[in-house]
């Protein structure tokens, strides 16, 4: 059953003939790099979730990627980069990001650096903030459309801000179906889950969102403890990790199950006894935090149907990636409904 879920179906999808959905053979790279350099849009898979991409040293491509998701401007971006060296050019490293770079990267996490004088990243992408949020994704597709393009890429989850990620071509599509924007298909994403962003611009090294990259693993490599990120504005958050709710499905959203009611749909992990609800998706069934944090948000989408009277989700393990996956599902149940 769970196989069946987790099958990748695009080429059924009729966007593709529509040629919004796009296979992700060098051409189409190419075609979609080029598209970056005029000042396009473009979805594209990383290791992550799906990202919505624009030249970063564009003010005008910038602009779009807000109106697009809808995003309050105050909300910077993660820029991309293709190796450290292309990094190194707009931001200064010190000791922690160079070790955490050489380790971790290409992967699931984001370092905020202090920006260099010379860094024409556009201010819009950077919130006019002097810091920046910066990563080398894994992901090849990813990687191959940031070489072809010789362009920092700006890029947020590609969906509306605030509600559920993207992990599949078709959940950007069903996300963002009013704009023309092409999405670069690289089927379902293997983290499934954002990155791990850390602040480097201060003596102490702070957590700002967790992510798909553990924190005991940055902390074993740095032998430092990373501290919880205290937001001093609510309205005006360091990054929406501190916001009050975000990954928001449209039916509500109920955490650490205790019991669950008929017309409820269950998002289990691990064996259970639940008997009465009307559709379960179990993010694992052997109880692995690696494969729950991968099925999380696609199958938050499968579930967020109005024929359900909430999603019932069962206690998930604080350990691990386990971190990142109760912090968003914490985010998603806390959405007001009228
Ligand atoms: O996995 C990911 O990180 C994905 C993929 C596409 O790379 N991207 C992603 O971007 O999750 P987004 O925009 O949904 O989240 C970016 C986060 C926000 O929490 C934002 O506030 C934070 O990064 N951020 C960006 N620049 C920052 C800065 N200079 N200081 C602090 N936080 C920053
Ligand atoms: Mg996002």
């Amino acid at each position: 059953m769970e196989k069946k879920d987790t099958k990748i179906r695009t080429s059924l999808h009729p966007a593709v003939e529509e040629n919004k959905i796009l296979r992700p053979s060098p051409n189409n790279i190419s075609s979609a790099a080029r598209s970056l350099k005029q000042g396009k849009l473009i979805a594209f898979p990383t290791e992550t979730v799906y990202g919505l991409a624009a030249n970063a040293m564009s003010d005008q491509s910038v602009a779009k990627v807000f109106q697009v998701k809808e995003r309050p401007s105050f909300n910077p971006l993660i820029i991309h980069f293709h190796n450290i060296k292309s990094a190194k050019k707009f931001v200064k490293f010190n000791k922690h990001a160079s070790i955490l770079a050489k380790k971790f990267w290409p992967g699931s996490l984001t370092l905020v650096l202090p920006k260099k004088k010379s860094c024409m990243i556009s201010l819009l992408a950077s919130a006019g903030l002097d810091s920046l949020a910066i990563r080398v994704p894994k992901n090849k597709i990813a990687r191959e459309l940031i070489k072809k393009s010789g362009l920092p890429i700006a890029a947020p989850s590609a969906n509306i801000s605030g509600t559920i990620s993207p992990t599949t071509a078709k959940h950007v599509l069903q996300n963002l179906p009013k704009n023309n924007v092409k999405i670069l298909d690289g089927g379902k994403c293997k983290v499934g889950i954002e990155s791990t962003i850390i602040d480097l611009t201060k003596k102490n090294i702070f957590l700002l969102r967790p992510g798909g990259l553990e924190i005991s693993k940055i902390e074993k490599i740095l032998g430092l403890k990373i501290l919880p990120h205290k937001n001093t504005s609510p309205s005006r958050p360091k990054s929406p990790g501190q916001m009050n709710f975000h990954y928001a499905p449209r039916i509500p959203l109920r955490i650490n199950i205790k019991r669950i009611v008929p017309s409820e749909a269950l998002l289990s992990f691990g064996k259970h006894k639940y008997r009465s609800f009307k559709k379960e998706l179990n993010l694992s069934f052997r109880g692995n935090l690696k494969e729950a944090a991968s099925n999380l948000f696609k199958m938050l989408h499968a579930l967020d149907k109005k024929k359900f009277s909430s999603i019932a989700v069962m206690p998930i393990p604080k350990k691990g990636l386990g971190i990142a996956i109760n912090d968003r599902l914490l985010k998603a149940s806390k959405r007001k409904f009228s």
